[in-house]
């Protein structure tokens, strides 16, 4: 099997994990001395947010060059030395690739704005409009998309931020040129791309108006119907399914089997369509669902099944508890790191690829920055919602409160910097540190740490099956993996009683937390346990 189906995700953001020359701001030779931290923990691949040349106007996401490094992060030799150093280490490297829109600084743009005539005016998305928008197209952000340019009276596309231009992947030019930009990274020997919105590249070629539609927000797992629109002629385009496959086609050629993993949204068939009809497309794309877990059995059930149902083999779901963009999971389960518990273990032993985000293996908890004083971009255009109005209504807008540095230990800054840092580090206690967690065997820490050691070591839980199980109470969630050469039994505890099952196979308890434990045949579950049970050793069949 692929390796890049049976791996684990970490993601780094670079701005807040380890700052080593005292600017506040974290940087490579910070993240560079915190490898062997992230190697013990059991890590497989690292993902980066970006750090690229970039104006930081959304902390990289707004790529002025993207060949070359930010200085605030460190220059092209500490990258490679970065790279070398994780692949020592046995982990990969994917780098996030932001290939639908540039900075409105990069050069390309500049020129592309300089006028009508400019050879780079086909890289970006223009359209004459008299005074008004040329259509309705509302961008991902909740208004028109579109953005006027006095000098050349003329309007420019973008699927975000006003100052994040889409390119058009209708010029030719503009693919080579991003292909071109793929290479150089796959020939520093980097593992895979996170590919940013890639559900927006491609816009309908004869600009139509979008249909109404009466849903306003959009949720971390469907942004194609919001803000009163479907947006059908602006997110998700066949073109852009199809594209999908040319660089997939184009990164198969590398010889150590790079993988591109895709932020998409939208339905399970759109999901299934960036995947390709024949897994041909990106090779995974971010599933989000448990974004918006409810805390019940029955919904981790539910998506266990729709996922082994909608996405068989070869197809490899992603289970992603959070992200840059956020809520960290641990505030929306009131910080109950029993109930943590159990939801790694899900994720980890899922049939699939569990993504983590930077403190979450600490239980990092989020800021309480209010919208008006946000650094984030998108904070900034809605400063005047309070933000308890925003929480109140499910709407996550200063998107820094999931972006505080980590914590590492008792010191200054939490180990994070010597300086200022670019965010403040928040309140936290001593043992919410990763320096005081790993001392201590019960912590999340170390539960993370004994899942990302389970899936390295376990075959079945990488390539396994996957099927649930009923049980007799409807808080406890029961699913088995069955490999060539091990069968697991996974009984999670949801409820707020104790849980007595009858465990009928031969075999033993492999990891229990949260008092899970067994008694001859029976198997106590107290509130918000869990265990993993290994049935044994299946005979394989040598034919
Ligand atoms: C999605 C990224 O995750 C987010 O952080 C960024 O602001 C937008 N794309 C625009 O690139």
């Amino acid at each position: 099997m692929e390796w890049w189906k049976q791996t684990s995700i970490y993601q780094i953001y670079p701005w807040s994990f380890q700052d080593s020359n005292g600017d506040g701001i974290g940087d490579l030779q910070g993240i560079l001395s915190r490898l062997d931290e992230i190697q013990s923990l059991g890590v497989e691949t690292i993902w980066f947010s970006p750090f690229y040349l970039s104006p930081g106007e959304d902390f990289g996401y707004d790529i002025a060059d993207y060949t070359k490094i930010d200085p605030r992060f460190g220059t092209m030799e500490d990258c490679e030395r970065l790279i070398r150093a994780i692949h020592k280490r046995k982990m990969r490297v994917v780098l996030d690739m932001v290939m639908n829109h540039t900075s409105d600084k990069h050069p390309w743009f500049l020129e592309s704005k300089s006028s009508l005539s400019n050879q780079k005016r086909d890289f970006y998305i223009w359209k004459t409009g008299t005074k008004k928008p040329p259509n309705n197209w509302i961008s991902m952000v909740g208004k028109s998309g579109w953005n006027y340019d006095e000098s050349t009276n003329e309007y420019y596309y973008s699927n975000f931020l006003s100052f994040q231009p889409d390119l058009n992947y209708r010029n030719p030019k503009v693919k080579k040129e991003m292909f071109a930009v793929l290479d150089f990274w796959l020939q520093k020997g980097v593992d895979g791309f996170r590919l940013d919105i890639f559900n927006s590249i491609y816009k309908d070629e004869g600009f139509r108006n979008n249909p109404f539609s009466f849903r306003f927000f959009p949720t971390p797992d469907n942004h194609d119907e919001a803000f009163f629109q479907k947006k059908q002629y602006n997110l998700n385009l066949p073109e852009s399914f199809s594209f999908a496959k040319e660089v997939r086609k184009h990164i198969s050629k590398y010889k150590h089997k790079p993988f591109l993993i895709g932020e998409v949204s939208g339905s399970d068939q759109v999901l299934k369509s960036f995947l390709g009809e024949k897994a041909d497309g990106l090779n995974l794309v971010f599933q989000f669902e448990l974004i918006h877990f409810q805390y019940k059995a029955k919904f981790f059930k539910q998506l266990l099944e729709k996922n082994e149902s909608v996405f068989p083999s070869p197809y490899t779901p992603t289970y992603v508890l959070g992200n840059h963009d956020q809520r960290r999971y641990i505030d929306r389960l009131g910080g109950d790191l029993r109930k943590a518990k159990l939801l790694v273990c899900f994720q980890f032993m899922a049939r699939g690829v569990p993504v983590v985000y930077y403190g979450e293996e600490i239980g990092r908890k989020e800021g309480r920055i209010s919208n008006f004083f946000g650094k984030d971009p998108i904070a900034k255009m809605n400063r005047f919602v309070p933000l308890f109005l925003s929480n109140l209504l499910g709407i996550y807008i200063n998107r820094d409160n999931c972006r505080l540095p980590m914590l590492w230990d008792g010191s200054k800054n939490a180990g994070f910097s010597k300086g200022k840092p670019w965010l403040p580090t928040g309140s936290f206690q001593s043992e919410d540190t990763v320096e005081s967690q790993k001392q201590d065997p019960t912590s999340l820490w170390n539960h993370y740490q004994t899942m990302f050691t389970f899936r390295r070591k376990m075959s079945v839980i990488r390539e396994g099956s996957l099927n649930t199980l009923p049980t007799d109470s409807d808080d406890v969630l029961c699913f088995e993996r069955r490999g060539s050469e091990n069968h697991l039994m996974v009984y999670l505890n949801f409820g707020e009683k104790v849980e007595r099952l009858t465990v009928t196979n031969k075999g033993k308890s492999l990891y229990g937390f949260g008092g899970a434990n067994v008694l001859g045949d029976t198997l106590e579950l107290p509130p918000h346990s869990g265990l993993i049970w290994e049935v044994g050793k299946t005979k394989v069949s040598k034919k």
